[in-house]
């Protein structure tokens, strides 16, 4: 027996019914119509189905990634997931220029109509924030929770209890097993150029002939201070020392390993876990820039003025985008990487495992 296609209309597959009805201005419930309150609602409806998207998106990438083994078809498939929600944020913070149309005194004609409501009820956006992996002790606010409805709350707090975003892909990290083969020790090799480089530093600073005494020492007294700073790296216990005094959140293995992968980027098996790297570090660009462009919009909007949540306003808006970074440890590997000339070469049997080898048996 053939089974009865079913019939989808486009009307009522989108419940656009729901969805065109849902744009109710406060201006006309009070009998004072804004016009620019329409584009007000909408701006943020957008906004919050994108943010929805990013979520769909995000959770499906944190399960690939909270296996015991996070296969390569897995990884692939996160990257572009990943790319989505870059592009996703890349759109959604132009989407402040369309809402810059309202001047300030067009947004007068409605803002009061609007206290106590606030970004800081959108659960959608702290859910989106922890899932990433934002610690509280990089919150500027720290009583996030308290605006958001119990059921809300009770999410939240739910969504805090597992790994997120950042606990996932430094589980991955850690566990890349490609860094030692048989006498080779990247971390040791490694070490050695960087500490070369120094000693070269130091070399050429003393052989300046035009430079005095003191801007040598000077120069030196700078070299030492970041060599120690490598040194660092490479000590478990100042490591330790790093993550808990927050300098550092990123683990000793999973910085070694990005620094491998971002070295190593052109043998065929760490392309894939390379352009996902840097679309993590794109992501935290965007929640960056999102946070920002948010911040200078709403300048523009209420000036100086406290926020309807009773924040500072503008002052806390940029504070968050200067402070809450999440993967800052690994954007700072740029920071750690050597020339091309000086990268250890890889023993033949590891430069081996990291290419594609055609066999026809
Ligand atoms: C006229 C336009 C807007 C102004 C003046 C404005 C202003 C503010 C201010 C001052 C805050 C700080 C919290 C407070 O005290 O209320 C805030 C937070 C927030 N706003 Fe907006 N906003 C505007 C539009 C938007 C739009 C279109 C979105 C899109 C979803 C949005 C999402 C948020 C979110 C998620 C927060 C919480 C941010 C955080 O705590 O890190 N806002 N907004």
């Amino acid at each position: 027996m053939s089974k009865e296609k079913k019939i989808v209309h486009y009307p009522s597959y989108l419940q656009l019914d729901k969805i065109l009805t849902a744009q109710l201005r406060e201006s006309e419930l009070q009998n004072a119509p804004a016009h620019d309150e329409m584009l007000f609602i909408i701006t943020h409806q957008t906004f919050e189905l994108w943010f929805k998207q990013v979520m769909v998106e995000l959770e499906t990438i944190i399960d690939f990634f909270n296996q015991e083994y996070v296969r390569e078809t897995d990884v692939a498939l996160s990257l572009k997931r990943l790319e989505r929600v870059n592009k996703i944020f890349d759109l959604i913070t132009q989407q402040f220029a369309i809402i810059e149309t309202m001047t300030a005194l067009d947004f007068m004609d409605f803002r009061d109509m609007l206290h106590p409501a606030s970004g800081f009820q959108s659960a959608q956006f702290r859910v989106l924030e922890t899932r990433l992996g934002l610690p509280d002790g990089r919150r500027i606010n720290k009583n996030f929770i308290e605006s958001l409805t119990t059921l809300e709350q009770s999410h939240l707090k739910d969504c805090m209890t597992k790994p997120t975003l950042f606990d996932v892909v430094q589980k991955w990290l850690e566990k890349m097993p490609f860094m030692e083969e048989g006498d080779f020790q990247f971390w040791e090799a490694y070490k050695n150029v960087v500490m070369s480089v120094f000693n070269k530093d130091k070399e050429d600073i003393i052989h300046i002939a035009i430079a005095t005494d003191e801007e040598k020492n000077t120069r030196l007294a700078e070299i030492e201070i970041a060599q120690k700073q490598f040194e660092a790296f490479f000590d478990e216990n100042e490591y330790k020392e790093l993550l808990s005094s927050g300098k550092r959140r990123f683990s000793q293995n999973a910085t070694l390993s990005s620094l491998f992968i971002y070295l190593y980027r052109d043998y065929p098996l760490l392309q894939i876990p390379f352009q996902f790297l840097q679309n993590i570090v794109t992501l935290e660009q965007n929640v960056l820039l999102w946070r920002y462009r948010h911040g200078l919009m709403a300048n523009r909007m209420i000036g100086a003025r406290i926020g309807t949540g009773g924040s500072s306003g503008v002052g806390y808006l940029v504070h968050t985008a200067m402070k809450q970074k999440i993967f800052d440890d690994l954007v700072n590997i740029a920071g750690m990487l050597i020339p091309r000339s000086s990268i250890p070469p890889l023993p033949a049997t590891l430069a081996n495992k990291l290419g594609f080898v055609y066999s026809e048996k």
